[in-house]
């Protein structure tokens, strides 16, 4: 296939934890060339076939530039975590019309779980509103929606883990779902690259094939896995209602977290994995996925 015939990617949000997940997958695929968008441009190290480009999500003329002759958006930025939710409204918004304006073909965005049902939840709302913009905009989508991270950049699990541990928030026995990041990544760039026009306007819920878990469930499965005796230590719901208000006066991440766990609270963060397996293939069990992270952490 020459370079000419193949598909533009964008990945913004290239360099994150999940986002850099996505780019290697892209890379491996022959039949797309890829772009990879930082503020500061490519990373060191950076190698392969990618060709990185400066944007800044609340700089839209650097989206302009970033999207020339791009055909696929993906998007897994957000700035809630560590910067600014800005990001994830305004950036957010700043992308979806810059995608616009360069007549896009998919839009392809990470939103989570049921964020259509969490509109006290900060970062849930933002998704929700990102994703009314882009149909809104008439942009061709697919919204690939992620349950809880069982392995994130500080993987407090495998550290809980290490000292014997599961850490619980607010019971052992309420059930939502997960996502390895790795299984994640490689469902989101076949959402980028997927042949078919099926995949058009679909909301896609990423989840394990056997359900939800409870926090029990989860301490169990990890131990018989990983063969150490784990003790769950749950801080109850009761301590997350009394700190919501405080804590909503100094710290907006620290809200936006107790918030999102009381909406855990309500059972509602369940994926459902049907369009998952339609799309992407056979969906892994939580023991599959549990197990390859537990290899990784040894
Ligand atoms: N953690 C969970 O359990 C969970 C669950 C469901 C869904 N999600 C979603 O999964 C995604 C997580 O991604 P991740 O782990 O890869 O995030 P991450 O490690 O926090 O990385 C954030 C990325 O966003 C980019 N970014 C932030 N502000 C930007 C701006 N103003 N302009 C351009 N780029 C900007 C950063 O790029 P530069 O700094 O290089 O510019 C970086 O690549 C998010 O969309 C999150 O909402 C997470």
């Amino acid at each position: 296939m020459s370079p000419q015939s193949k598909r533009k990617v964008l990945v913004v949000g290239a360099t994150g934890f999940l986002g850099s997940k996505i780019l290697r997958q892209l890379q491996r695929d022959d039949t797309v060339t890829v772009r990879a968008m930082s503020r500061r441009g490519a990373p060191a190290g950076a190698t392969g076939n990618v060709q990185w480009v400066r944007g800044d999500l609340m700089d839209p003329d650097s989206l302009d530039a970033a999207l020339e002759g791009v055909e696929v958006v993906v998007s897994s930025a957000n700035g809630y975590m560590k910067e600014t939710i800005a990001a994830d409204f305004e950036g957010n918004r700043n992308l979806i019309d810059a995608a616009a304006r360069a007549g896009v073909k998919r839009f392809v965005l990470v939103s989570i779980v049921a964020c259509d049902a969490a509109p006290e939840v900060p970062h849930f709302h933002a998704k929700k509103v990102a994703e009314d913009r882009i149909k809104a905009a008439g942009l061709p989508f697919v919204f690939v929606r992620a349950p809880a991270f069982l392995d994130q950049s500080v993987d407090y699990v495998a550290e809980g883990v290490k000292a014997g541990r599961f850490y619980a928030v607010g019971d052992k026995t309420t059930r939502w779902s997960y996502v390895l990041t790795e299984d994640l990544a490689s469902d989101v760039a076949r959402a980028a690259t997927y042949p078919g026009d099926d995949i058009a306007n679909q909301t896609i819920d990423i989840g394990w094939r056997d359900g939800p878990k409870s926090q029990q469930e989860m301490a169990e499965l990890i131990s018989q896995i990983t063969g150490r005796p784990l003790s769950v230590w749950t801080v109850p719901w009761l301590v997350f209602q009394a700190l919501v208000r405080p804590v909503k006066l100094f710290s907006e991440l620290g809200y936006d977290l107790i918030r999102m766990f009381l909406f855990f609270r309500k059972g509602q963060f369940v994926s459902d994995t049907a369009l998952q397996e339609r799309f992407f293939g056979p969906v892994p069990s939580a023991r599959e996925a549990i197990t390859r992270w537990a290899d990784r952490n040894k």
